[in-house]
């Protein structure tokens, strides 16, 4: 019987049998792939396993401290923390092309990773979130996005001088059985149903140039945003929503003063495969809601925008 359970069991055991007393590594992102084989893991050989957490400082609002929390206080997997803000915003100083932006980012991730692998050297095996439409999706192209977004997602692209050996619990299972699994293994159901989220982060949502202020903007104008969907019940109704930002000034009121500030724009969008996306029809109140809060709470804003592009033609982030 092909019920989560059992898939749960087998893979437990799949994965003792196939490590045995050895040592693991994993790249934790956050993202559901990869924590849910994160828990897997940790049920099948416990410490045994050795996760490194890469924060890049372009990250969602908390999200790193709530990554720690789930996996290393609450579930007592180990997890190494690499605080690399600097070295991110170091890295894309100057930097505007997205696709340049993009390999900078997953570049760095890689050399970080491999340096926090070479410090574990008796680490024999590592262990990826790749799922069955990753595999499919790799097999079809050999370059371009899709195999950006894998590689980067995936840790696929790691140094060949890498001798570790591959553990892909997770390549033969579809996201919804992914999902269960996580579920399953105790994980919370908010992290589980999550929204995807890029590898490159908040770095393909600051258009141009990546500074922190423009991230610590973008975050709070973000969580906001997230906020309200969950409050008002609309999060599980849309595939994806998240805040972009504009690095233009635009002229508001505020007070007896005016301000001349930034610009935020709010995305969300309804798609089965997120091949094609319609812009979601979020009510008119909850919009108003979301841009109030917005300028009143993120000093430094001062117009809220809302996208009203599909895809096609437009992708669904902005970069
Ligand atoms: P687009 O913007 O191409 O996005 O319509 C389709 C889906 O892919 C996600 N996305 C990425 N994921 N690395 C990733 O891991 C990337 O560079 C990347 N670019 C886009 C996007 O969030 C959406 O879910």
């Amino acid at each position: 019987l092909w019920t989560t359970s059992h898939i749960a069991e087998d893979n437990i055991k799949a994965v003792r049998e196939k490590v045995g007393t050895d040592q693991v590594i994993l790249g934790l992102s956050g993202g559901v792939d990869s924590s849910v084989v994160a828990a897997l893991l940790h049920k099948a050989i416990d410490q045994q396993l050795t996760c490194v957490f890469v924060d890049t400082g372009l990250l969602r609002l908390h999200e790193g401290d709530q990554v720690m929390a789930t996996f290393a206080q609450h579930m007592g997997v180990k997890v190494i923390r690499v605080d690399a803000e600097q070295r991110y915003l170091h890295a894309l100083q100057g930097v505007t092309d997205p696709e340049q932006k993009r390999k900078i980012i997953g570049g760095l991730f890689i050399d970080i990773f491999d340096e926090e692998a070479g410090k574990l050297s008796n680490a024999k095996w590592l262990a990826q979130g790749t799922i069955y439409p990753d595999v499919i999706e790799s097999a079809g192209s050999k370059s371009g996005k899709a195999h950006l977004i894998k590689s980067h997602h995936n840790v696929g692209g790691l140094p060949e001088n890498m001798t570790l050996k591959l553990v892909e619990p997770l390549r033969d299972l579809f996201k919804d059985e992914v999902r269960k699994l996580g579920l399953e293994l105790g994980l919370p159901a908010d992290m589980v149903f999550r929204h995807p989220f890029p590898g490159p982060g908040l770095g393909v949502r600051i258009l141009g140039e990546v500074k922190k202020e423009f991230a610590d903007l973008l975050r709070k104008a973000d969580a906001i945003f997230i906020e309200e969907l969950y409050r008002h019940d609309l999060y599980d109704k849309v595939s994806q929503a998240f805040a972009v930002f504009l690095p233009v000034k635009s002229v508001g009121v505020m007070g007896d003063g005016r301000r001349y500030d930034y610009v935020i724009a709010i995305r969300a969008v309804e798609t089965i495969d997120f091949m094609t996306a319609r812009w979601a029809h979020l009510p008119y109140e909850f919009l108003d809601l979301i841009s109030r809060r917005i300028i009143n709470e993120v000093a430094g804003i001062s117009r809220v925008t809302y996208d009203i592009s599909g895809k096609p033609p437009a992708t669904i982030e902005w970069e």
